[in-house]
C-alpha cells in the first residue's frame, strides 16, 4: 500500500480519514459511492448541493458502520436562525444522529458571531461533533490559524481551493499553518471545474491529465489532508479511486502539471474568482 491509501489524522480532532472525499453535488446514483466506501473511502460531504441519492447512500452506509464514517453537512446560511433547521433535515434525511462536520460554507470574512455560536450549540446538543469553515479568500485563513494555534478557533478544519491551476495556497496560506497541532486542510475544484481535462485547453501538442492526476496533485502537497472529488458516474468515482492507487506524483509529474496549469491559467478564467490572489482576482 502506497502513502494516498493510508487514513491519516483529520487535524486535531482524533478522527480518521481517507485521502479522497466525496462531494454530492454531481451524484445521482447511490450505489457507486456505496461502492467507493467500501474500497475505503470515509469522507463524505454533502454539499455544495445535496443530492438526495447522497443522502441515501449515507443513510445506508451509516446502517451498516456509522463509526467509520466522516460525514460532513454544509450550510451557507448567512441567518443563524436558519442553521439548525437546516441540519435538522439533514439528520432526518440521511437518518443519522449526528453529522462529524458542519461546514460553514464560503466565508470569505469570518462569520457573523451569531452564526457561530448557532454552529456552537448544534455541537452542544450533539447534532454536529465538529466545525469546518470553507472560503474563497486564502489569506484570511492567516487569521483563523493564528486562532488555531491559540486554542481560541471554532474550527477544527479549513476548506479551500487548490489545483495545479490555482497554487496561490502555496504561499498565502500552506506556510500560515501553525508548526505543530495543525487544523485539517481540505482542498477542492481540484480539476478547476473540468478544464484540466479538457482537450482544448491544453499546451500545442499536450494531453490532459486523467482527473486522477488532478486529486493526486493536491494531494502530493504535505499541507493537504484530503482532496475532494465530484464524480458524476460510477466511471468518474473509479478513476477518481484510481488515484489513491497510484500515489503521490514525482517531481518530473509536478512540473508537468503546473506547466499545464500556468497555460490553463493564463488562458482560462476561472469560472468565479478568489479573493486575495491577484493572479486569481485578475
Ligand atoms: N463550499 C465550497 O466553497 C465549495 C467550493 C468548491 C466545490 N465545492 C464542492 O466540492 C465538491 C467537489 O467539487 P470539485 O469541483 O472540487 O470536484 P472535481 O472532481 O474537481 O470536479 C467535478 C467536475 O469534474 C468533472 N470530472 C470529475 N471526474 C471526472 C472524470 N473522471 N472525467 C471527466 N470529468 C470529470 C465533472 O465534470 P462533468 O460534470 O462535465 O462530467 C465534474 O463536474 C462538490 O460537491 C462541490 O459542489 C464546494
Amino acid at each position: 500500500m502506497n502513502d494516498l491509501a493510508l487514513r491519516v489524522p483529520f487535524g486535531q480532532t482524533g478522527l480518521s480519514v481517507s485521502r479522497l472525499g466525496i462531494g454530492s453535488s454531481f451524484v445521482g446514483d447511490e450505489a457507486f459511492i456505496e461502492e467507493a466506501v467500501e474500497r475505503g473511502i470515509n469522507y463524505l460531504y454533502w454539499g455544495s448541493i445535496r443530492r438526495p441519492a447522497f443522502g441515501r447512500a449515507m443513510r445506508n452506509l451509516a446502517r451498516r458502520n456509522r463509526e467509520d464514517l466522516v460525514l460532513t453537512v454544509q450550510s451557507y446560511s448567512r441567518v443563524a436562525a436558519l442553521m439548525g433547521p437546516s441540519v435538522e433535515v439533514a439528520l432526518r434525511r440521511a437518518r443519522v444522529d449526528y453529522f462529524d462536520f458542519l461546514l460553514l460554507g464560503m466565508w470569505n470574512q469570518p462569520p457573523k458571531q451569531s452564526l457561530v455560536d448557532a454552529a456552537q450549540r448544534l455541537k452542544e446538543q450533539g447534532k454536529v461533533r465538529h466545525l469546518m469553515l470553507s472560503t474563497h479568500n486564502r489569506p484570511s485563513l492567516e487569521g483563523h490559524f493564528a486562532e488555531f494555534a491559540a486554542g481560541t478557533s471554532p474550527f477544527d478544519v479549513f476548506m479551500l481551493r487548490y489545483n495545479a491551476v490555482h497554487r496561490g495556497a502555496e504561499t498565502d496560506v500552506f506556510p500560515h499553518l501553525p508548526s505543530g497541532g495543525r487544523p485539517g486542510i481540505v482542498a477542492y475544484t481540484a480539476t478547476r471545474w473540468g478544464h484540466l481535462l479538457d482537450p482544448a485547453k491544453m499546451p500545442p501538442g499536450m494531453k490532459p491529465p486523467n482527473a486522477r492526476d488532478c486529486y493526486r496533485f493536491a494531494l502530493t502537497h504535505p499541507d493537504v489532508t484530503v482532496a475532494l472529488c465530484g464524480p458524476a458516474d460510477r466511471a468518474q468515482m473509479q478513476e477518481a479511486l484510481r488515484a489513491l492507487d497510484d500515489g503521490p506524483l514525482s517531481e518530473e509529474e509536478m512540473a508537468h502539471m503546473r506547466a499545464i496549469g500556468d497555460h490553463v491559467y493564463g488562458k482560462y478564467k476561472p469560472q468565479f474568482a478568489e479573493q486575495g490572489d491577484k493572479r486569481d482576482a485578475a
